[in-house]
């Protein structure tokens, strides 16, 4: 397998609203961003992933795409899109947009077009349009429910004003699906991909890239309306969606320049099924969402690397690791709450990723530095979310007005949804909005908490020990040490709370444990990189309770790379966590 910049890149997760705001108007933006390269530049990263920037209605953040071909007008206009890409080019920063391609806004020219056109129209033919069930046809036509819950459908009125057909949404009303088996919508996305290529974009995260194809009849899934049927496998996972990422292979792999990277956000109930996206003709990697969905326990943790490598070996991929993104709870905030094993296992991601309750946040930032420099340990590229290298905390008590979420609104504030984890970035922490927007801008879209003065970038910034200066070492140096090719071999270090694995001539171990944990002295290790301070002298090294130190090695017994057992991990499935879909 030839190398690819791809395979151990560090990608940097912009969720460009909340990022910089250099117009003033309290909306993050293309040229907040351009002025920032520079501290990503200092932070090491290899590209960087923009949430969707196109012309959208922000009923899902961008989500909910209006017009493909053009940026909203709240992130500035094309020329300012141009001119990033330009700049991260010039800082050797690669540049990854959001392809959005399962549904639609309400607001696109093409459903507008069919809202006007009659049952039956070739326009209504590029969306699940149907007709409803009942003598009036005032039911849905099946009993799906939608990712942000309720139905996942909507009725529409017709042009005379009768109630008339309903159309198919996975997620919100205002987000309906494309109808992939009608052949204009995979030309449209072959032009809207080339048009971003020629602008010089270097590749694309696949949103939902497991959706796409709906199974044909659209029948009732036993169970869905209550949730009792399990993962409803005909809404997702259809075999026709594997023909979209062939096609999509081919056409990045055109030129000219270097071939486009594919990346996939897929929530499938096995291993087997997520391998099939990772054929050799059709995705070049898929988000590994195990680590991120595991609590703080050595056992686990060390469970979902070996299925993740295993799967890895398997397809002839690297792993995309992360810890974190604007779907979930930040990881300072999920690590600095009390653990619950028995939970662990969780149905989806939400449970896991999005639990409300006290959090310890000195602890949780200790964790959560040690479990990023556990993933920047592991062989793959790595996914960071804007604000994690400066352990911002979940917003949990953001006030019920200012929330947008749509999974808040749907749920009538049953959920809270995922604002929290999106609160607009600190980076000074005596301006106002914390320097997120000039002096005298608007307030910023989402309130930000007084603690964001204290982790904010000028705090951070050049001191030693800090949030961001260790993961810019660990950032900038894990390459020195863990070579990209080199195989991951487990270390029995002796302690259950310890693990250890060896990647060439270094060694990642993290002590998942509350008290400090000495290493063998026959390891003969020597101290590269720690994630808590860490005190060397005589002859054991002690690594402290909830903290990775990264190690030289020169003698050491390697362990078996052995299935890892941990009580309670459900052994039958090696994905028990993927049982269901979520955003
Ligand atoms: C994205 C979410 C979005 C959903 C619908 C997800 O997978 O990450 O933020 O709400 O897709 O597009």
């Amino acid at each position: 397998m030839d190398a690819s910049w791809w395979d151990d890149a560090v990608v940097y997760q912009v969720y460009l609203r909340s990022f910089f705001d250099a117009n003033g108007d309290g909306i993050g933006d293309l040229a907040g961003l351009r002025n920032q390269l520079p501290y990503l530049s200092a932070l090491g990263v290899d590209a960087v992933w923009l949430n969707p920037c196109y012309t959208s209605p922000q009923r899902d953040h961008g989500y909910d795409i209006a017009d493909y071909l053009t940026v909203d007008p709240s992130y500035g206009t094309m020329d300012d899109f141009r001119a990033l890409v330009a700049d991260a080019h010039e800082s050797g920063i690669r540049v990854l947009m959001d392809m959005v391609a399962n549904h639609c806004s309400d607001q696109h020219a093409w459903f507008v077009e069919a809202l006007a056109s009659a049952p039956g129209s070739p326009s209504r033919e590029r969306f699940l349009f149907r007709d409803g069930r009942g003598a009036g046809g005032e039911l849905p036509p099946n009993n799906w429910q939608s990712v942000f819950g309720g139905p996942a459908w909507s009725r529409v009125t017709e042009a005379d004003g009768s109630a008339g057909q309903w159309y198919f949404h996975a997620f919100d009303p205002g987000q309906p699906d494309f109808n992939w088996r009608n052949p204009d919508v995979a030309d449209y996305f072959d032009e809207v991909l080339r048009f971003w290529y020629s602008l010089g974009v270097d590749g694309f995260r696949i949103d939902v890239a497991h959706g796409h194809f709906k199974q044909v009849e659209l029948n009732d899934w036993p169970g869905a309306e209550d949730d009792s049927g399990g993962h409803n496998y005909d809404m997702w996972d259809q075999p026709e969606v594997h023909e979209i990422y062939r096609r999509w292979r081919a056409l990045g792999a055109e030129g000219p320049g270097e071939e486009k990277y594919l990346v996939g956000e897929i929530w499938v109930p096995s291993l087997e099924r997520l391998a099939a996206y990772l054929a050799p003709d059709e995705l070049h990697a898929a988000f590994s969402f195990e680590l991120l969905v595991q609590p703080w326990d050595a056992a686990r943790m060390a469970r979902a690397v070996r299925l993740s490598l295993d799967q890895a070996k398997r397809t002839g991929t690297r792993q995309a690791w992360t810890l974190a993104n604007h779907d979930v709870h930040r990881p300072a905030t999920r690590y600095g709450q009390q653990q619950l094993l028995e939970d662990a296992l969780p149905t989806d991601m939400i449970a896991a990723a999005r639990r409300t309750g006290e959090a310890d946040l000195d602890l949780g930032v200790r964790r959560a530095t040690a479990a990023a420099m556990l993933q920047l340990a592991l062989p793959g590229s790595v996914y960071l979310y804007q604000g994690e290298e400066l352990g911002l905390p979940e917003v949990l008590d953001l006030p019920d007005d200012a929330r947008q979420d749509p999974i808040w609104l749907r749920s009538a504030g049953a959920e809270l949804g995922r604002d929290g984890c999106r609160v607009p970035m600190p980076w000074e922490a005596d301006a106002q909005s914390f320097g997120f927007s000039p002096a005298g801008a608007a307030a910023p879209w989402l309130p930000q908490p007084p603690v964001f003065s204290e982790l904010a970038v000028d705090q951070q910034d050049g001191v030693a020990g800090s949030t961001l200066s260790r993961f810019r070492e660990a950032i900038r140096t894990r390459r020195d040490h863990f070579d990209p090719d080199a195989e991951l071999a487990w270390l029995d270090s002796g302690h259950a709370e310890l693990l250890a694995f060896t990647r060439g001539a270094s060694a990642c171990v993290v002590n998942f444990g509350d008290t400090d944990l000495a290493l063998p002295t026959s390891w003969s290790a020597e101290l590269v990189l720690a994630s808590a301070p860490i005190s060397v002298g005589g002859d054991v090294l002690a690594i402290p309770a909830n903290s990775a130190a990264w190690l030289r090695i020169d003698r050491v017994a390697a362990a078996s790379a052995g299935p890892v057992q941990a009580d309670g991990v459900h052994q039958d499935s090696p994905f028990p966590l993927l049982e269901s879909t979520a955003p």
